[in-house]
């Protein structure tokens, strides 16, 4: 799939100032060398993202974490010991050295050291950090397969690897480990219960700072409109879409509504498989010329929560 060869043009290019898309098992990165301020600027223009947005630094290692945070807590270390590499990314007090770019400003740094082959390869040929936000345009959904980077971004990347379909699917979860606090910023595969186990009991979220664009309330959003309903009205419903002449695109668990549909999806049951699967399934159900997608809400229990959290953003209009 990539072989060494692929890898090594990878790492010199991330050498020259370039940046590449890179697979990760949550989702694709747009990667440049974190201590490059060059790489952050590219980075931030393709994205067309705000400056003050801060970015992942993506560490090969978990030995290299003092030399992006000031204080690695007890808690924090415990994390890292029993979930990295994996989709945890734990936002700690930054390195005096750490850029500005990278933080947006702030006095934080996130980190995270994923698992997957590929991104670990080329982070262990790097050998530094990796700034790596989500490889798709600010506000869309993110990529899960490097024909979606190449989709999104187009000639504005020269080398994407291809990892094939990342693993989970969905974001990293964001952990914030400070002044005593341990907080969760953002639900992902690992769980605030998963969390928990270790960490004890979490702090309720903070509000004010650090700031996570992920808590913008519409992000991840498809073009067209995106409408949540519960599985028991989802066929009265979409006859009524249907009736007012609208197009209508589904994601449900089976039985789909028994009405003409622009392109219908049936959903997993089982919250790692829906989770791995939604951005390739909104993705393409936003391509279907359709008016509005329906979208039956899983259940509430908390295997859900990073699915649901989704969900509701890709049905906030922006
Ligand atoms: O799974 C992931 O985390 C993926 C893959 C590529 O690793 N990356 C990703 O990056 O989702 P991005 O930039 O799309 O989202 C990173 C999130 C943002 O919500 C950002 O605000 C937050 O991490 N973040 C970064 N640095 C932070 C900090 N110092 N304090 C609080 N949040 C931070
Ligand atoms: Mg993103």
């Amino acid at each position: 799939m990539v072989g060494p060869d692929a890898i090594a043009d990878a790492v010199a290019a991330l050498r020259a100032g370039e940046v590449i898309g890179l697979p990760t098992e949550t989702v694709y990165g747009l990667a440049g060398d974190a201590a490059n301020p060059a790489a952050i600027a590219r980075i931030f223009a393709i994205k067309g993202r705000p400056s003050t947005h801060p970015v992942i630094v993506h560490l090969g290692d978990a030995a290299l974490v003092p030399r992006w945070a000031r204080e690695v807590p007890h808690v924090a270390a415990a994390l890292i010991e029993r979930f990295w590499p994996g989709p945890l990314t734990l936002v700690l007090p930054r390195a005096s050295s750490v850029l500005p770019a990278v933080t947006g400003g702030q006095d934080t740094v996130a980190l995270r050291m994923p698992a997957h082959p590929v991104a670990l390869a080329v982070l262990r040929g790097f050998g530094g950090g990796l700034a790596a936000p989500s490889a798709n345009r600010y506000g869309r959904i993110s990529p899960t397969t490097a024909a979606h980077v190449r989709a999104d971004l187009g000639n504005d990347v020269e080398i994407v690897l291809d990892g094939g379909p990342s693993d989970v699917g969905l974001e990293s979860t964001i952990v914030a480990c400070l002044e005593g606090r341990v907080s969760l910023l953002r639900p992902g595969r690992i769980t605030s219960e998963d969390i928990e186990t270790v960490a004890g009991p979490l702090a309720q979220r903070l509000h004010d700072v650090p700031r996570v664009p992920g808590s913008v309330a519409a992000h991840y959003a498809p073009h067209t409109r995106v409408e949540l309903v519960a599985h028991s009205v989802l066929g009265q419903t979409a006859s009524a879409h249907v009736a007012a002449g609208r197009r209508v695109a589904v994601l449900a668990p089976s039985p789909l509504p028994d009405v003409p549909l622009a392109a219908a999806v049936v959903a997993a049951s089982d919250a790692a498989s829906y989770g791995q699967a939604l951005y390739r399934h909104l993705r393409a159900l936003d391509l279907a010329g359709a008016d509005v997608i329906l979208i039956a809400r899983p259940g509430a229990a908390l295997e859900w929560a990073a699915v649901n959290d989704r969900l509701a953003r890709a049905a906030t209009r922006p």
